[in-house]
């Protein structure tokens, strides 16, 4: 089986969870310490050996595609200061992978979202990234999911375990049979259940391994929740009626965050402020003190 090389990145949710900084600014572009939210994403998804990726966009998110554009005014800025390290990253963004852009046309679910990629994602499997997802910088969570993809043909989902009066918040999966070296089959998947209805404590987060034959199955997709095509409902077609190669969950354990959540995107902003060397003593020994003083 080939590897895929082709990502879809949906960006073009309306982010109201983030209101009111997401009114005029894509919540992809909030900064998570002094990047934004998606510039992490697309680093995973090239350093995972996706090259070729698609932006799904919708209306007002132009600040995400200026900002893996080049940017000849400030680069010449920098050049004639002699910034050179700060000109470097710049650059550096606008290298990042082979970017592509495809309107939604109208915020009508992840599923439609995804669907808006056919044209590009052609009869290739393809990675799906949600633009709001991030996980700890060197986390080979997309790697794993496609040699699980490659070994078995199927759809790939990720998977965290979360405590049983958490998954009502999320997406779950129905086993069919016991988790194997962090891998398990996938019978069904209900959204959002009552905590004593769950069939299991994996939750589903925010990266895929597809294949082309979802498309048909999102063509075909009545809406669900919230009057919006599901990508869940296809992927629950897939794994109940073992349709376009069935589905398998990879469990992530490492550290991950829903930058779309408040609470989540202050949690990931600190996580990732502590790890690095300019900021990182400083931070954590103001926060000692600050907890001490509460
Ligand atoms: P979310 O459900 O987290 O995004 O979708 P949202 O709808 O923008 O968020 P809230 O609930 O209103 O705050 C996950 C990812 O899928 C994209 C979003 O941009 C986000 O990156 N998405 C969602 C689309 O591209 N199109 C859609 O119709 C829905």
């Amino acid at each position: 089986m080939t590897k895929p090389t082709k990502a879809v990145i949906p960006v073009a949710g309306l982010g109201t969870r983030f209101l009111p900084a997401t009114k005029a600014m894509p919540k992809e572009m909030l900064p998570l310490v002094d990047k934004p939210v998606i510039q992490y994403v697309v680093e995973e998804a090239v350093r995972s050996g996706y090259e070729d990726i698609l932006f799904v966009t919708g209306r007002d998110k132009y600040a995400l595609e200026n900002h893996f554009d080049s940017s000849t005014a400030l680069e010449s800025h920098l050049e004639a200061k002699g910034d050179l390290a700060r000109l470097r990253q710049v650059q550096e963004v606008s290298e990042l992978g082979n970017i592509h852009y495809v309107r939604q046309g109208g915020a009508r679910g992840l599923g439609h979202a995804v669907h808006a990629a056919h044209s590009f994602t052609s009869d290739e499997a393809f990675a799906v990234l949600l633009g709001d997802d991030v996980t700890e910088e060197n986390s080979d969570l997309l790697e794993v999911m496609t040699q699980v993809h490659m070994r078995t043909g199927a759809n790939v989902v990720a998977l965290v375990e979360v405590p049983n009066e958490e998954i009502h918040k999320y997406g779950c999966i129905k086993p069919s049979g016991a988790e194997v070296d962090g891998v398990i089959a996938i019978s069904d998947f209900v959204e959002k259940p009552k905590n004593s209805e769950a069939p299991s404590n994996y939750a589903v987060i925010g990266r895929y391994i597809l294949n082309p034959g979802i498309h048909h199955l999102l063509a075909n997709q009545a809406p669900g929740a919230g009057g919006e095509i599901q990508l869940t409902d296809a992927l629950a077609k897939a794994a109940r009626e073992n349709e376009a190669g069935g589905v398998v969950g990879v469990v992530f354990r490492g550290e991950r965050y829903d930058a779309g959540d408040k609470l989540e995107f202050l949690k990931a902003t600190v996580l990732l402020a502590s790890k690095r060397d300019d900021l990182g003593p400083d931070l954590m020994a103001w926060l000692k003190d600050f907890i001490a003083s509460r």
